[in-house]
C-alpha cells in the first residue's frame, strides 16, 4: 500500500476514493490525525495530514515517529511525502515542483529516532542517499508521463521553524549547498530510513526564501495560498499517475 503524507496545502486528497478513517495508536503516541484509507485508480492508499486536518500542528510539534510507525503498521510499504518549501536556487521559484535528492538537517530538540536507548544494540542506519531511489524515480517518471515538470534533485535544508528564516540564514544555507528550505523534511526522512520504509519527497515551492526574489524585503503571505492551491492540483495529478504505475 502507498502512504502519502500531506503537508501545507494538501490536507486532503480530492482524488482519493475514501473507504474509511482509522485512529491508530502507536508506542510513540498518536499520529497527526486519523489515517484516511481509500483508493486512487484502484491502488490502495493511506493518507495522513502532517499538520493535522485543521492544520493546527506546527512543524516542531509534529509527531513524526507516530505518523511513520502508524503508516507502516497498517501495511504501507512506500511513502510519498508532500511538503511546501521556500526556493533558494534561482530556478526554484514559486510554483516549481522539486524531488530533492539530498537533505541537510538544521532541526533540534525533535524526537528524531526510534532508538531511545536500553532496548537493544545501537544501530547506525546508512543515510548517504536519504531518499529512496525507486520512489524518486516513480515520482519523476509519473510526472513525465503526464507532462508535469518536476526538478530532478535539490538539496533540502530543514530548519526548525515555525518562524521563517532571516535573509542571512538563507545566505548561509545557500553557502552550505541548499537549494530549497522547509521545516518538515527531518526527522521524517531519517525515521522512514530507520523503519526501512522506502520514502521520497515531492516539494512545492510556495515562496522565494527570505531575502530572495520578491521576498527581498520580506515574505508576502498573500500570494502563498494561491501558489500552493494551483501547484497542489499538479501534485494530485502526479500522485494519481503514481497509483497507475
Ligand atoms: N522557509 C521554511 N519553510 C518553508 C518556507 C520557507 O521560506 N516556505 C514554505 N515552507
Amino acid at each position: 500500500m502507498l502512504g502519502i503524507i500531506g503537508g501545507s496545502g494538501l490536507t486532503q486528497l480530492a482524488n482519493l476514493d475514501v473507504s474509511h478513517r482509522e485512529v491508530v495508536r502507536t508506542p510513540y503516541g498518536e499520529p497527526s490525525g486519523p489515517l484516511t484509507f481509500g483508493s486512487i485508480g484502484g491502488k490502495q492508499v493511506a493518507f495522513v495530514a502532517r499538520h493535522g486536518y485543521g492544520h493546527t500542528i506546527p512543524p516542531h510539534l509534529v509527531n513524526y515517529r507516530a505518523n511513520l510507525f502508524a503508516l507502516q503498521s497498517v501495511g504501507v510499504t512506500q511513502i510519498v511525502s508532500v511538503a511546501s518549501v521556500g526556493g533558494i536556487r534561482s530556478d526554484m521559484g514559486p510554483g516549481v515542483l522539486v524531488a530533492p535528492h539530498q537533505i541537510i538537517d538544521y532541526t533540534w530538540g525533535r524526537e528524531m529516532s526510534f532508538q531511545s536507548g536500553g532496548d537493544g544494540p545501537v544501530v547506525h542506519v546508512d543515510f548517504t542517499d536519504p531518499y529512496d531511489a525507486g520512489v524518486r524515480q516513480l515520482l519523476l517518471e509519473s510526472a513525465r508521463k503526464i507532462g508535469e515538470s518536476v526538478h530532478d534533485g535539490a538539496v533540502y535544508a530543514t530548519t526548525q521553524g515555525p518562524r521563517l528564516e532571516t535573509a542571512a540564514e538563507i545566505t548561509r544555507l545557500e553557502r552550505d549547498g541548499a537549494d530549497i528550505v522547509g521545516m518538515t523534511g527531518m526527522p521524517e526522512a531519517g525515521l522512514a530510513r530507520e523503519l526501512d520504509l522506502p520514502y521520497a519527497a515531492l516539494c512545492v515551492v510556495a515562496n522565494w526564501a527570505a531575502g530572495r526574489g520578491d521576498s527581498v524585503h520580506g515574505i508576502k503571505f498573500s500570494s502563498l495560498e494561491g501558489v500552493l492551491h494551483e501547484a497542489m492540483s499538479r501534485v494530485r495529478r502526479i500522485i494519481e499517475q503514481v497509483c497507475e504505475a
